[in-house]
């Protein structure tokens, strides 16, 4: 019985990364459907329901994907509300990586060290890592700031983490990397979580911040988002402080992508968020 996996991405073209993994994932064939939303998914998910017996069930798995975390939230709820009985698939949802790269990047940050009491800034954390990011240096323990370059879209943000997952987090906003600076004053953890090739830092406002600890840059296309972390820093020291890069942490977010699609086809009734990922993510990250 092949295993199959539906991808359904909210974007209009379906990410080719997210394809790339789905079959390093142990996916035998991969249908991609790009403009999904919570519309247009129920016809595809009877599809998926109504076509293979209860003990093969397991062989067919979804896969929600796509820039915008509350449009794909919404295609998830669609999803799950047209499962009944044993009429189910497993889900994995990962809006733009948002899951897995936070889930990696946090499990660096934790390996070895309790972030518990914490104070952690997540810097351009209004995007789907950020707030994935937020929630699981919350679930640590850690008190979690974020900031952004308008109030409103921080609110937005925040709002959305209190009601899916009841935590609470500071919205802080800093247009500039002066501002970004200063929110960064009194803090023990730094996450980068900005847009692809912005530099969000400069090297000295780390380097001379005594009170930062660790620090991560999610940013993997250069410039970095982070002026002076290397891309491939993992456990780096430098000026006091221990470093990892977007690729540094970035073998453990694919590893573990690969890994949690595995996991889809062990059964018809999974479902991987953001907790269950992390879990995952703890148990592979210094294997
Ligand atoms: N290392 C890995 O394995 C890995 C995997 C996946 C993704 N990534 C990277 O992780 C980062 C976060 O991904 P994402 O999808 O959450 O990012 P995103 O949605 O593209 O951007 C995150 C935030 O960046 C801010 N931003 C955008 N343009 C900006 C600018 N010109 N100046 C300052 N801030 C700006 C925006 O916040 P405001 O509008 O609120 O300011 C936005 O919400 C990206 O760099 C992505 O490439 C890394």
């Amino acid at each position: 019985m092949k295993k199959l996996l539906y991808q359904f991405d909210t974007d209009q073209q379906p990410s080719v990364f997210d394809n790339v993994v789905g079959f390093d994932g142990g996916a035998d064939h991969i249908s991609a459907y790009g403009g999904v939303n919570a519309a247009n998914v129920g016809p595809l998910v009877e599809g998926a329901i109504f076509t293979r017996s209860p003990k093969d069930k397991k062989n067919t798995a979804v896969f929600i994907g796509g820039a915008n975390m509350r449009e794909g939230e919404a295609v998830l709820a669609a999803v799950q509300a047209k499962f009944f009985a044993k009429f189910r698939v497993s889900v994995m949802f990962d809006c733009n990586g948002s899951n897995t790269t936070a889930a990696a990047a946090v499990a660096w940050l934790a390996h070895g060290r309790t972030l518990a009491g914490k104070r952690a800034v997540i810097l351009a954390g209004s995007g789907p890592v950020g707030q994935r990011a937020a929630v699981l240096l919350a679930r640590e323990g850690a008190s979690v700031a974020v900031t952004g370059r308008k109030r409103a879209v921080l609110e937005t943000a925040c709002d959305a983490l209190k009601s899916r997952f009841g935590i609470e987090v500071q919205a802080i906003e800093a247009p500039t990397n002066v501002e970004r600076g200063a929110a960064a004053a009194g803090a023990h953890i730094l996450l980068a979580a900005g847009a692809a090739g912005i530099t969000l830092l400069d090297a000295k406002q780390w380097q001379e911040n005594p009170s930062l600890e660790l620090i991560a840059d999610a940013n993997a296309s250069p410039p970095a988002g982070i002026d002076g972390v290397g891309l491939m820093d993992r456990g780096a020291s430098s000026h006091g402080k221990i470093l990892f890069g977007a690729l540094g942490f970035g073998a453990l977010k694919l590893a573990l992508h690969r890994a949690c699609i595995a996991r889809l086809f062990e059964q018809n009734d999974l479902l991987l968020d953001t907790d269950e990922i992390y879990r995952i993510a703890k148990g592979m990250v210094g294997n």
